[in-house]
């Protein structure tokens, strides 16, 4: 019997064919180049281990100031642990660089780069995306030291004031903690696992907290970018102000 001639592989199975017409490359291709100028930076300034504060001021980066005399390399390698496996964790960032960077696919109809076995987020390494709601703890925690940063940022041996770099240190732990108020872990957290919101006083006031927090998260994205060019923007600043090269303005 006569065999059938194979189908030729279907447009959007070949990377980037797709019938879209419109600039579907834009958004993997500026989120790529965001991510790569912004992680470098971080990961270059993480490792200086100079130049992180200036009078009260102490860049994100470096907060909470520890001291590890065991180990060799910058602190702050150690600091970001935990806010790196947040971010790295996020259903946001997910989508976002598996976009990006893995191609996989890099827009929606738009035909994806083949690695090979696809097993989603059910295998190691990607099956530890799903301690993200671990990682959300540790950042809620790391919040604390931050908004400790934003009040020593007040006082100005000893008196209280207002600088400009208050007002960077505020925008950065400020935009952190929208970050993290609008995770949907956190969101999970707050009204998950419920079969019924007006059953009880404690339900009602998780599903009143729900609420608040599904707006939140309606703005993850723009929380997550905000956020990302909020704590590199303080720490250029401090080191700025520290290196000489500018000075701090104060209000008050
Ligand atoms: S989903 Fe993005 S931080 Fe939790």
């Amino acid at each position: 019997m006569a065999q059938r001639a194979q189908a030729a592989p279907a447009a959007t199975e070949r990377l980037g064919s797709t019938d879209r017409r419109d600039a579907w490359w834009l958004a993997p291709a500026l989120t790529a180049l965001g991510l790569t100028v912004l992680g470098a930076y971080s990961f270059w300034a993480a490792l200086q281990n100079a130049h992180y504060e200036f009078g009260p001021y102490l860049s994100p980066l470096y907060s909470p100031k520890v001291v590890a005399p065991w180990w060799p390399l910058s602190p702050a390698l150690l600091i970001l642990i935990p806010p790196v496996l947040f971010r790295a964790t996020c259903y946001y960032y997910r989508k976002a660089y598996y976009r990006a960077f893995f191609l996989d696919p890099p827009a929606c109809a738009v035909g994806e780069l083949h690695l090979g076995k696809y097993a989603g987020e059910r295998k190691f390494p990607f099956v530890l995306q799903n301690l993200h709601r671990f990682a959300f703890y540790l950042a809620f925690v790391w919040l604390f030291f931050l908004w400790h940063d934003v009040w020593k940022a007040l006082w100005f041996d000893g008196r209280f004031g207002i600088g400009l770099g208050t007002l960077v240190i505020l925008a950065s732990t400020g935009t952190l903690t929208l970050y993290t108020f609008s995770c949907h872990s956190f969101r999970h957290l707050a009204g998950g696992g419920l079969d019924c919101f007006s059953c009880s006083a404690a339900a009602r006031t998780r599903h009143g907290l729900w609420t608040k927090l599904t707006v939140l998260n309606g703005h993850h994205m723009g929380f997550a970018w905000i956020s990302f060019f909020a704590v590199t923007f303080a720490d250029v600043y401090v080191r700025l102000l520290s290196l000489g090269v500018l000075h701090d303005v104060r209000f008050l």
